[in-house]
């Protein structure tokens, strides 16, 4: 049950959280330390949503089996992590049509040239034959998918920080335009492994697209697969442990990634390491040890998919709830006729 401190001003103390993963690959090391972990590290009172974002997924092309495969495995993971589906609404966005529908608006109220600014969208049309319409627009959805819930709180890596800028940006533009209808949202980066890195190249993110299987642990990944991975991880040609992640990013992502998993300071970590070999071992370790008890409740979630599904339609007319009437507020203050 939730609980509600209520302020001597009579403002409700609890925390509104929310944070969404795309179904579009495997989720990997990075997706686990900069965000999944920490969906359930909040207060007890948090009221919390997560959505596994499908609609985002589809802004380029998926093959339909394998989508509805992940999104049922990512929420399976979801709670495999540590989600209680009795405190947490989990659920997955396209079955919340108010998102699309606020998405509109949102890019009613986002500017072509701010939206063309995204690094993520640079990144991710770089080099394609095909860019949807919808990879552009992407970041006005993400900042309906947040400000439906009035989200206070919104836990996720490094690489979100910008879309995370944006999303306030247009909170605060159309409140002013319109009068207070959405919270302005916060961006809750961690300190440790806020940007986890490829272990075969330390200088780029550790990403779904798993365009380098060796740099990329997957939460699935069996202990002898995470132990050779680590045991290969690209570090330099010096031998000495410090944490230095623009002149040792190798060694460095190690020490992040030992630290996220064990909760030491990675530069103090450093200290205690007088060669690469161990930190490596030590490393693997750390990581199979987070990961072993994840794959085991994995395994027996998958075991029983219509329990899954149950859970999601529950967290979906729960999500209905809070996103439907911030929704109808939107539409009257923007001046659509009421239906
Ligand atoms: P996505 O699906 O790419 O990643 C999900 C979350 O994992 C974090 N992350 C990482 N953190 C550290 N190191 C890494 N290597 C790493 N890789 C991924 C991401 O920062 C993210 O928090 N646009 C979002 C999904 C989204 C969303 C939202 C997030 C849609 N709507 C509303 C929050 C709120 C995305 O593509 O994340």
């Amino acid at each position: 049950m939730l609980t509600i401190w209520v302020h001597p001003l009579g403002l409700a103390a609890v925390t509104r959280v929310l944070s969404g993963i795309q179904p579009s690959g495997e989720l990997n090391l990075g997706t686990y330390l900069g965000a999944l972990r920490r969906f359930s590290q909040g207060s007890g009172d948090d009221d919390s949503y997560f959505c596994i974002v499908d609609l985002h997924a589809v802004t380029v092309p998926q093959e339909p089996a394998q989508l509805r495969a992940r999104t049922l495995s990512t929420a399976a993971l979801y709670l495999a992590s540590g989600l209680d589906p009795e405190t947490a609404t989990i659920f997955v966005q396209s079955h919340v049509p108010e998102h699309t529908e606020l998405g509109w608006l949102m890019e009613c109220t986002a500017s072509f040239g701010e939206l063309s600014r995204m690094t993520q969208f640079k990144e991710k049309s770089d080099g394609r034959e095909f860019v949807s319409a919808a990879l552009f627009t992407y970041p006005a959805l993400m900042a309906a998918d947040i400000l439906l819930y009035n989200a206070d709180r919104v836990p996720v890596g490094d690489d979100q920080k910008q879309h995370l800028e944006l999303a306030r940006d247009l909170a605060i533009r159309f409140n002013s335009r319109y009068g207070a209808v959405f919270t302005v949202p916060e961006p809750d980066i961690p300190r440790t492994a806020a940007r986890v890195m490829d272990l075969q190249e330390p200088t780029r993110k550790m990403s779904k697209s798993v365009e380098s299987p060796q740099g990329t642990v997957l939460m699935l990944d069996p202990p002898a697969d995470i132990e050779r991975k680590f045991k290969r991880a690209v570090t330099d040609a010096e031998s000495e442990v410090r944490f230095d992640p623009s002149a040792k990013p190798g060694v460095s992502n190690l020490l992040s990634i030992l630290g996220a998993a064990t909760g030491h300071d990675p530069a103090s970590l450093a200290g205690t390491y007088s060669q690469y070999g161990p930190l490596k071992a030590d490393t693997a370790a750390a990581v199979i040890a987070l990961l072993g008890p994840i794959q085991e409740r994995y395994a027996a979630l998958m075991a029983d998919p219509g329990h899954l599904t149950d859970i999601l339609a529950k967290g979906a007319s729960r999500a209905r709830e809070v996103a439907a009437p911030t929704l109808e507020r939107a539409r009257t203050a923007v001046g659509l006729l009421p239906r």
